[in-house]
């Protein structure tokens, strides 16, 4: 299959962000001061964004217990990072085998890759000082991620790549803020939300651009495939391990079923289902399938039923 090479709007779209990488890029060993001991002094992360959060099993835990917890649930979201940005370097990766070096988009991919690979090694180091076992995604999300790895392209795996950087966008904005909570994860959440307003801006530009090009077929598998890919993006917020690990009963299921969780899904992805709205990836006919999957509310916005 010919490469798609980036037309004009994305080119100097990727142009800017080269410049602004440019001015603002971190070292995640340099820039976050490793010293500060992660004891359980402070949330690990604002307890709005724990799973657990206004469950019967969280009113059940003291304060030491929630705080502690938040640890053990920093520690599986950075697992679930690491996961995802594997794979996303591997669709960058693929859609740079594709691309000439003089394309306008090729310079840029080369440091969102980058990027990646020292956000990975941040949220490892988090992960080692976390005192928490090194959790990873269940082997049904792991296999399901080999499978998006060589199988999806294009539109399709900015569609994922979005997913993934709009939910923990959202957390690391609510993070980075929240007095509550621990320093460390403050500026890991900082340097993420950071470099990631890159990432998104071009992922947005990219799928905005690239969609209306693509046949009738390669939109039709994208739009069948995409909710699924969202909902495994999702799925991964949610850890059994953690609530194992820490001898929280029915923990895992209160979690998965958790309103507050759920309605916290669905807000987050709302600027990236907005985006799918857009363009159409998201329309009547494909909607209820994102219903179905628990991504979208009820009624679209603006809708008059
Ligand atoms: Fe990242
Ligand atoms: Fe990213």
């Amino acid at each position: 299959m010919a490469a798609t090479l980036s037309p004009p709007a994305l080119a100097a779209k990727a142009s800017r962000l080269v410049a602004a990488s440019e001015r603002q890029s971190f070292d995640p060993f340099t820039d976050v001061d490793w010293s500060v001991p992660l004891d359980d002094s402070a949330y690990y992360l604002p307890p709005e964004f724990l799973p657990l959060y206004g469950t019967a099993a969280w009113h059940a835990m003291s304060e030491q217990e929630r705080i502690a917890y938040s640890r053990h649930e920093v520690a599986a979201l950075c697992s679930a990072g690491i996961w995802f940005e594997n794979i996303l370097m591997h669709l960058v990766l693929r859609h740079l085998y594709d691309l000439p070096a003089d394309d306008g988009s090729h310079r840029y991919l080369l440091i969102e890759t980058a990027d990646e690979c020292r956000h990975s090694a941040m949220f490892g180091e988090m992960i080692r000082r976390a005192g928490t076992p090194a959790y990873q995604v269940t082997p049904l999300l792991r296999r399901l991620g080999n499978f998006l790895k060589v199988t999806s392209r294009g539109p399709e795996s900015y569609i994922a790549i979005l997913a993934a950087e709009e939910l923990l966008d959202i957390s690391n904005r609510a993070t980075m803020k929240d007095e509550r909570v621990h320093p460390t994860s403050r500026r890991v959440a900082q340097i993420h939300v950071l470099e990631e307003a890159r990432h998104m801006s071009f992922a947005r530009a990219y799928i905005a651009e690239v969609w209306p090009t693509l046949s009738r077929f390669q939109r039709l598998m994208a739009m069948i495939r995409a909710p699924f890919i969202v909902r495994g993006v999702a799925d991964a917020l949610v850890n059994p391990q953690v609530y194992e690990t820490l001898g929280i009963d029915d923990g895992y299921r209160q979690a998965k079923s958790n309103p507050l969780h759920r309605d916290r899904i669905v807000r987050d992805l709302g600027r990236l289902t907005g985006l799918l709205e857009d363009i159409g990836v998201i329309n009547r006919f494909t909607r209820p399938v994102w219903r179905a999957l628990r991504l979208v509310a009820p009624t679209p916005p603006g809708a008059s039923s």
